[in-house]
């Protein structure tokens, strides 16, 4: 069933000049770019995207790092995108994630883990929204 899900290539990615790797990456695995920008997230947008992390102790350290530099924040679309997109990625701690994928090959510790991915449907529909309106989503080829 074709899906969309919310992706970010997060600042530590950026830095190290990863996005064309990263995002060559979706694109073999049938993950269609269906919007995108890059941005410098303000430490206030982290905070509303990453909200309901708000209890967890390492949620300032989180949005601070979001908001250190720029991020690519996009929208893939394809056949189960979601679990697809989560298992391109790997295990949020780099150290546990498996070989081949992009938390194993770029990211440094549990919280620069390089690229975020939509864990659930209900998740998709508020991160997708949080980013992008409808009218910056282009689903035409
Ligand atoms: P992400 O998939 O974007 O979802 C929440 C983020 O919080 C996660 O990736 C990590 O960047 C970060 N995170 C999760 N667990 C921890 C932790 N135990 N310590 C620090 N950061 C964490």
């Amino acid at each position: 069933m074709s899906e969309r899900t919310l992706a970010i290539i997060k600042p530590d990615a950026v830095k190290k000049h990863a996005i064309g790797d990263i995002l060559s990456r979706y694109e073999k695995a049938g993950l269609k770019p269906v919007a995108m920008k890059l941005l410098h997230m303000a430490k206030p947008v982290a905070e509303g995207f990453y909200a309901v992390h708000k209890a967890r102790p390492f949620f300032d350290s989180l949005c601070t790092f979001m908001s250190s530099g720029p991020s690519v924040v996009l929208v893939l679309q394809g056949d189960n995108a979601i679990k697809k997109n989560r298992e391109l990625m790997g295990a949020t701690d780099p150290a546990k994630a498996e070989q081949g994928t992009i938390r194993a090959a770029h990211g440094s510790n549990i919280e620069y883990n390089a690229v975020h991915g939509s864990d659930s449907p209900d998740t998709a529909q508020f991160e997708i929204g949080f980013f992008f309106p409808g009218m910056e989503i282009y689903d035409g080829r």
